[in-house]
């Protein structure tokens, strides 16, 4: 493991630290959320934890999930969540988000509103003042849509990128629509912005996710900090 991966591990093992027996869980997707995978096995296996259900935000998430063994399930039999846990690209100061580097922000949000708690795990280069200081927001289009809502995007003053896959084709999410990465450049009001995009018949879901983070653990190299919402 190299020191960022070490660094994600770090911060998967202290969000472990809040799942408990037999608790429903929300699973997240991406590098950092699959150390959560791999720490959550482990624990089943050592009969440390035992008796937990996770929903999973994404196709690769199931997967791995079931590679491991760890059981897995449906928001139709479990509509409420006990835990959510979740990486992101970009934090700000206020605990705000952009999540949907990988393309999966829009069941990631079901997940994180199906959920009593919401646990973000990050290593410290995600954090910044401001949102889109380091990365474009993700927003989820139907396919449509996909030139309306570029031509919207670009009229927010955005400049927009459209996702695409490792064959150089649109990139399709697992809802089965298109992404186009918009670059707002730093978001001076991220919930205005948000209900901007919402009021899109076009956009499914953007990348955004406002106060939604009860906790944020950020592994630094310096250790472990546990940011709460309102502190
Ligand atoms: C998936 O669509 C994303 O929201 C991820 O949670 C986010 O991109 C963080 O991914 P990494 O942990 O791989 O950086």
């Amino acid at each position: 493991m190299n020191d960022q991966e070490i660094l994600k591990r770090k911060s998967a093992e202290k969000a472990v630290e809040f799942v408990k027996s037999g608790m429903i869980l929300g699973f997240g997707t991406g590098s950092t959320f699959n150390h959560v995978l791999y720490v959550l096995a482990e624990k089943l296996k050592s009969c440390e934890i035992s008796n937990i259900v996770g929903i999973p935000s994404s196709e690769k998430t199931q997967k791995l999930a079931s590679e491991l063994n760890i059981p897995t399930s449906t928001l139709d039999n479990f509509p409420i969540l006990d835990l959510t846990i979740d990486g992101a690209d970009e934090v700000d100061v206020k605990l705000n988000v952009i999540k949907g580097g990988g393309g999966a922000h829009f069941r990631e949000k079901i997940i994180a509103q199906a959920s009593k708690k919401y646990i973000i795990i990050v290593d410290e280069s995600k954090i910044s003042k401001s949102l889109g200081e380091k990365w474009a927001v993700p927003v989820e289009v139907i396919q449509m849509a996909y030139q309306v809502e570029l031509q919207f995007l670009q009229s927010l003053g955005a400049e927009v990128k459209p996702r695409l896959d490792s064959e150089g084709n649109l990139f399709i999410t697992d809802e089965g629509n298109n992404i186009i990465d918009a670059n707002f450049g730093v978001i001076k009001n991220p919930k205005k912005l948000a209900r901007k995009l919402e009021k899109r018949a076009g956009i499914v879901e953007h990348g955004i996710f406002v106060n939604m983070a009860d906790f944020v653990i950020v592994a630094k190299e310096s250790g472990i900090e546990v940011l709460k919402k309102g502190e």
